[in-house]
């Protein structure tokens, strides 16, 4: 049985402003989870919507001693390739700050799908609640590595991490958490830019079950996009 999503829609005028408003949203997160808890972890959106906030971020002053990164899906490439998502978050932000090495939670993609799920998966066993996840959407209105006509992996008994062959965007081969695990966040936001998702969008406003519409944390999921995509 699907579980009916919660979505919390916030248009912003600009780019400019959704990004500078996701850099605060994301710094405000962070202080709040370090002073409730001691630690904040939070899942990296790939793709190329959040550059910017990670480019952003990188000039920030933040407690990074105690932030943990994830990353909500990989591309079975090589380590530093640039198409890698990881690639993409260090180059922007991560090796411009001072989060411990030990704490940047990258998925061994390089392995291959179904050994670098199952590792990873193994990894997030001894990981909670995450504190925040940020999602992008596809223009076919996938997020993460989730894609229509796949496995998303919404069971409560689903694996933390999916392997993925037939990925219809490139590369081919990837690994996703799954939506069970993107879901078992205290918050979660999708940034979703550019006029090529307005179709995605709208699918998603009139109740069609796309991918992210499969993301169903009890407190909903917020998505922060142009107002023009409304
Ligand atoms: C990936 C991403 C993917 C991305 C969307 C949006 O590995 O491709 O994880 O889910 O977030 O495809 O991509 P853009 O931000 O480039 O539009």
């Amino acid at each position: 049985m699907d579980v009916p999503q919660i979505c919390h829609w916030h248009g912003y005028e600009t780019t400019a402003a959704l990004e500078r408003s996701a850099v605060c949203a994301i710094l405000e997160t962070a202080e709040s989870a370090i002073r409730q808890r001691g630690d904040f972890h939070l899942v990296l959106a790939g793709g190329t919507t959040p550059r910017r906030v990670y480019a952003a971020l990188s000039q920030s002053p933040a407690n990074w001693g105690h932030w943990h990164i994830y990353f909500g899906d990989e591309r079975c490439l090589p380590p530093a390739h640039a198409e890698r998502n990881s690639q993409m978050a260090h180059e922007s932000w991560l090796t411009h700050v001072a989060i411990p090495a030990t704490n940047i939670h990258t998925i061994s993609a390089e392995l291959g799908a179904r050994e670098a799920a199952q590792r990873y998966a193994a990894k997030l066993a001894s990981v909670g609640e995450f504190d925040l996840v940020l999602l992008g959407l596809g223009e076919d209105g996938h997020t993460a590595s989730l894609f229509p006509g796949h496995e998303a992996g919404e069971a409560a008994d689903a694996p933390d991490a999916l392997a993925v062959f037939d990925a219809p965007k490139p590369p081919p081969e990837r690994v996703s958490l799954s939506a069970h695990r993107l879901s078992y966040a205290k918050r979660i936001v999708f940034l979703v830019t550019g006029a090529g998702k307005h179709p995605a969008v709208q699918a998603w406003r009139n109740g069609e079950l796309i991918p992210a519409a499969r993301i169903t944390p009890p407190q909903g999921v917020e998505i922060w996009l142009e107002q023009s995509l409304l």
